[in-house]
């Protein structure tokens, strides 16, 4: 039977993008903004799409019926390195959306035995209100109250109750499952099945397959292939970017720019700025397939659609492969 799954703050679909492959079905989606609303609507109009999580009711998630997995990436304005970091506060702040989610999971536990939430999010969260929001994460989840240790929260652990569930979570970091970007993110696995007799999930090595994938794609500038940096001899900030050769010159598309490379990967020192990122690499950045994000939006056709919009919302998601990955480590447990 294929695995069912709900996605909050819906953006626009990784999950659904790594999972529809494995045969997984979307029963619903939980998405405000216009343009990440319009790419859903136009990949999927046959999956209802519940808008503001706030409006939400209990009778909406009961109709929905079986639901095995919620996956959710909430807005992390508020726990980001970069922002004011006020963190969840109690739910008054747009990172607090989380304990909305968290009561959404609790009534799909009621009504359609919910094995698996995912969450996912900015490395922050370990350190919002120092560490204690993360604490909120793992007591959410686990029902425990752990306290903040005292070197802070680490990049991996395991939280559980003998009655109730367990939690791994695991920092990942895109450039080691073929994607050409740094980008590193905490994600959060709950399970409240039986546990006890799989493997760990998250902590499963990184299957080859992700570290090797090219791109093969004829773009007019030149093929792109996506290399780990070892591989490619290139230096460590330039790690995971996407190099091509043209007839001249070795270009490099690091995490901002395009520009000219000596052979061994290295900027030249008159390093050329080439011009910015294409819509299509940002694509490939995350694993979406080439022109995802180009429909027709507001009365304009696919061709004219807003660059601007296109870039925010891929900005604003997951990496593809990270997606697939945890999703078949879940798909093992429920053969079990
Ligand atoms: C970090 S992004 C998640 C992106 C998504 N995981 C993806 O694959 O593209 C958070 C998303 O939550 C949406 N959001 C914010 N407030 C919301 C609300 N009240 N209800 C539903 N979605 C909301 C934002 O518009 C944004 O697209």
């Amino acid at each position: 039977m294929a695995v069912r799954y709900l996605s909050l703050f819906s953006g626009i679909e990784a999950a659904t993008v790594a999972w529809q492959p494995l045969g997984w079905e979307a029963v619903a989606f939980s998405e405000i903004e216009p343009f990440p609303c319009a790419v859903l609507a136009h990949h999927y109009p046959s999956i209802p799409n519940l808008g503001d999580i706030n409006k939400i009711t209990e009778d909406d998630i009961k109709r929905l019926g079986a639901i095995d997995v919620v996956v959710f990436g909430s807005p992390c304005q508020d726990l980001s390195l970069a922002g004011k970091r006020e963190g969840f506060k109690n739910g008054e702040t747009r990172s607090g959306l989380f304990y909305k989610a968290v009561q959404i999971i609790e009534w799909c536990r009621k009504h359609s035995g919910t094995r698996f939430a995912l969450w996912e999010n900015v490395v922050g969260a370990f350190y919002s209100n120092q560490g204690r929001d993360f604490s909120e994460v793992i007591r959410a989840f686990t029902g425990c109250q752990y306290s903040v240790p005292k070197e802070g929260w680490q990049n991996s652990g395991i939280a559980y109750s003998a009655e109730q569930s367990l939690l791994e979570w695991r920092t990942l970091d895109a450039k080691y499952f073929g994607v050409p970007q740094q980008r590193r993110r905490v994600f959060a696995l709950a399970d409240f099945g039986d546990w006890t007799c799989r493997s760990s999930i998250l902590f499963q090595q990184a299957n080859n397959e992700f570290y090797l994938s090219t791109y093969e794609k004829d773009e007019k500038e030149a093929t792109f292939e996506c290399r780990e940096s070892s591989r490619k001899g290139l230096s460590r900030s330039y790690a995971g970017c996407i190099t091509s050769h043209t007839e001249k010159d070795l270009i490099t598309v690091t995490n901002n720019q395009v520009i000219v490379c000596d052979e061994n990967g290295f900027p030249k020192e008159d390093g050329e700025y080439l011009r910015a990122f294409s819509v299509v690499e940002k694509e490939r950045m995350f694993g979406f397939p080439d022109n995802y994000t180009r429909i027709p939006y507001r009365n304009k056709p696919a061709k004219n659609c807003v660059i601007h919009a296109r870039l925010k919302a891929i900005g604003n998601s997951i990496a593809v492969p990270q997606l697939k990955w945890i999703g078949q480590q879940m798909q093992q447990a429920f053969l079990i």
